[in-house]
């Protein structure tokens, strides 16, 4: 099997100031890639800022003998995120690779959760996302080569008590990779999302020290670097991993079943057989909303 390798490539990860990101980060300078390390520096709740975070892993990278520079821009505002592509084009004249993974938590039951926990986890997560891919796009359509990771959570896929926020963003963000796969399917830009399990300073809190030791963020950078490289075609794909898992989530559409349009639909009918509209057994995905959708209209194919 060919080594992947990133020579040439530049990437910029959100976020590379600790945790998952400087992982990503540190790997990607080990084969090659030129990165820009981004990290605002900021407490788990998004409070504060400083440099130190970002400028510590620059330093190591370039022990190593990788190249790397430091960006300390907040990925929640368009002028931030602008300020991470300048810097991006400034020191390396261009980009190829961008892994959204800074990110923030306020958790808190959806009674007690303010208006402002709502909206600084959407800024970081969804709009963070947004607008460091958006300030980023016409350069990677222009080159067209891009390979774009996006950061979801099981949270977002699949619900967490006290996370409404979080999941909110989280899932959103899986619905941009969804239509960006395709926008940017025409141009070689690929966009997948991981799904990650790592010890770090966001699970800290909830996760025993036992288990946060073996959750290594080493254990999910080698398929974040496989998708962030020219061999990954693939797009669109949510990747989970942690502890050694790798895996696939997917969002899926069941069989579902056809009432005829000239007859009576009541909620007594819904209710009657629901077992099988709600019966997974031979789901299958879509690539697109059209495809959904002419299922969805196989009465009106007459
Ligand atoms: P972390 O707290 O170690 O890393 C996040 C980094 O983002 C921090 O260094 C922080 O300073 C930076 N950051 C926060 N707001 C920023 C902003 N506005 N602009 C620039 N940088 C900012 O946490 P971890 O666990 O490494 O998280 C990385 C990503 O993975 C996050 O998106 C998180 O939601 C996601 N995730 C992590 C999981 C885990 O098990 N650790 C599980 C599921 C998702």
């Amino acid at each position: 099997m060919k080594e992947i390798r990133f020579d040439g490539r530049v990437a910029i990860v959100t976020g590379a100031g600790g945790g998952l990101g400087k992982i990503y980060a540190m790997m990607l300078a080990e084969r090659g890639a030129k990165v820009v390390v981004n990290d605002l520096g900021c407490a788990p709740d998004g409070t504060g800022g400083t440099k130190n975070f970002a400028d510590a892993v620059v330093e190591e990278i370039r022990k190593k003998g990788g190249i790397a520079v430091p960006d300390y821009n907040p990925v929640n505002t368009k002028e931030g995120a602008e300020g991470i592509i300048k810097t991006a084009l400034e020191n390396f004249g261009k980009i190829d690779i961008i892994i959204n993974n800074a990110g923030i938590l306020r958790d808190r039951s959806f009674l007690k959760m303010t208006d402002d926990d709502w909206k600084a986890v959407m800024d970081v997560h969804l709009n963070g996302t947004y607008f460091v891919t958006k300030s980023a796009w016409q350069h990677l359509r222009e080159n067209n080569y891009g390979r774009i990771v996006f950061t979801t959570s099981s949270a977002g896929l699949y619900g967490n008590f006290g996370q409404a926020n979080y999941s909110s963003a989280k899932m959103g963000i899986v619905g941009l990779m969804n239509t960006l796969k395709l926008e940017g399917e025409k141009y070689n830009i690929k966009v997948n999302t991981i799904a990650p399990f790592a010890g770090s300073r966001l699970t800290a809190t909830v996760l025993p020290e036992d288990i946060l030791k073996k959750l290594k963020p080493e254990y999910v950078a080698p398929v974040v670097l496989y998708a962030c490289s020219e061999e990954c075609q693939e797009s669109g794909v949510i990747f989970v991993a942690g502890a050694g898992y790798f895996s696939r989530a997917i969002i899926v559409e069941a069989p579902g079943i056809y009432f005829k349009l000239d007859e009576e639909i009541t909620p007594e009918k819904i209710a009657e057989r629901l077992k099988e509209i709600i019966n997974i057994e031979g789901a299958t995905p879509f690539n697109n909303a059209t495809e959904a959708t002419m299922k969805a209209f196989k009465n009106l194919q007459a």
